[in-house]
């Protein structure tokens, strides 16, 4: 019942080692703590009851990939570890191919050769490009707007290649819509270093005192508001999908992708409004030109997830409002306030 969790100690794949354990299984975390803090794992310890195997490696390390699947045997590989910042990634093409392609290629390698034959890929909706149609279905046509998109498509297609060429590789692409809010102890929740780049951390440094104020891009969007409306997910939601997916799938196999998504858009200022009844605060906001690349609107089919894996979200914007309020006062500059440049 063993997982590798790559990227484990980050905000998803932390929240996802709950839902693992809390489902019975026993998560072997593996992270090079680019962009996490190993304090993670003293939170995971209070809130699940236990300690987790952690490995402190890089996914580029061969000989480190080889000696965790040899020492723990994983029936399955659950796969987070990526580089994530839209505008980096333009900035520093490279090294977003090198991390997250050469990582997930290199990842495949390690488990072809140590027999490990199924995994669970944290995908995006950002694999839709520019949306032709709404909401989103999993057969909308694939592209990118920004490397770190095309890392999501071509992690993809290598997935649906090794599908094809190995008869028994289970691989499914989990396309997250937008993962928001925290674990409800509240000791852990996102925690970016430097400016958040996301709406609702951004928000709830606001809300918090550390941030003036949010600008709000765009008031022209063709949206019942005119701010931009996107699918936000809470991240227990989300995390309790890659569970429901393991276990619906585990003794399948070839490429499976499914969306998720709540099925629903919220406004920027919807969400502004949902975490100042929260937070029990106004939060200034300012209108600001719109962000280049953005899209109008963004939100899900979620109907495939719940029709073949049973799967459904049970949380709505209020409640991931609350939960990432309750982490943002208890942990106001992160777990390490050091990496809170700015
Ligand atoms: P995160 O940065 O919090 O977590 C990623 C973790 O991977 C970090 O702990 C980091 O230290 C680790 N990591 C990165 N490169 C590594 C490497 N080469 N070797 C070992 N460890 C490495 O990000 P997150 O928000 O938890 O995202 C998790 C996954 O979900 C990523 O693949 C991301 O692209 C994807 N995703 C995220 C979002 C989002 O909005 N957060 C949306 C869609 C998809
Ligand atoms: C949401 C809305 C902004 C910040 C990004 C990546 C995507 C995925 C999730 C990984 C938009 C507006 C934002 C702010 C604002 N990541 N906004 N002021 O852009 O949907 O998706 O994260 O796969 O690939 O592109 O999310 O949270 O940045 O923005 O008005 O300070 O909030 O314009 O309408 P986005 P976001």
């Amino acid at each position: 019942m063993r997982i590798l969790v790559t990227g484990g100690l980050g905000y998803i794949g932390s929240h996802c080692c709950i839902a693992l354990h809390q489902a019975g299984f026993s998560p072997v975390i593996y992270d090079n703590l680019c962009n996490s803090s190993s304090r993670v794992l003293d939170q995971l310890e209070k809130i699940c009851g236990q300690r987790f195997d952690f490995i402190e490696a890089d996914l580029l390390d061969p000989v480190a990939l080889q000696q965790a699947f040899a020492q723990y045997q994983p029936e399955a590989v659950f796969h987070f570890a990526a580089l994530k910042a839209v505008g980096e990634s333009v900035q520093q093409p490279l090294r977003y191919y090198q991390n997250n392609v050469a990582g997930t290629l290199n990842l495949l390698q390690q488990m072809q050769q140590a027999g490990c034959q199924r995994l669970i890929f944290s995908s995006s909706a950002t694999v839709y490009g520019n949306p032709q149609f709404l909401p989103l279905t999993e057969q909308h046509p694939l592209g990118a707007t920004n490397p770190y998109g095309w890392t999501k498509v071509m992690a993809e297609q290598m997935l649906q290649d090794l599908c094809h060429a190995q008869p028994g590789f289970l691989a499914i692409a989990l396309r997250y819509f937008n993962p928001a809010g925290a674990h409800p102890s509240g000791l852990i929740g996102e925690d970016p270093r430097g400016i958040p780049n996301n709406l609702m951390p951004y928000v709830a440094q606001t809300a918090v005192g550390r941030r003036p104020f949010v600008s709000v891009y765009g008031q022209d969007y063709p949206t019942p508001d005119g701010t931009g409306v996107r699918d936000y997910i809470h991240v227990m939601d989300l995390a309790e999908g890659h569970v429901a997916a393991y276990q619906q799938l585990r003794s399948q196999s070839g490429f499976h992708a499914f969306n998720l998504g709540t099925g629903q858009g919220d406004s920027v200022l919807q969400l502004i409004a949902a975490f100042s009844a929260a937070a029990g605060r106004e939060i200034p906001y300012q209108f600001s030109a719109r962000r280049p690349g953005d899209i109008a609107a963004s939100y899900a089919d979620a109907g495939k997830a719940l029709q073949q894996l049973g799967w459904r979200t049970r949380y709505d914007l209020g409640r991931m409002a609350e939960d990432s309020w309750r982490w943002q006062t208890q942990y106001p500059h992160g777990l390490e306030p050091s990496h809170d440049s700015i």
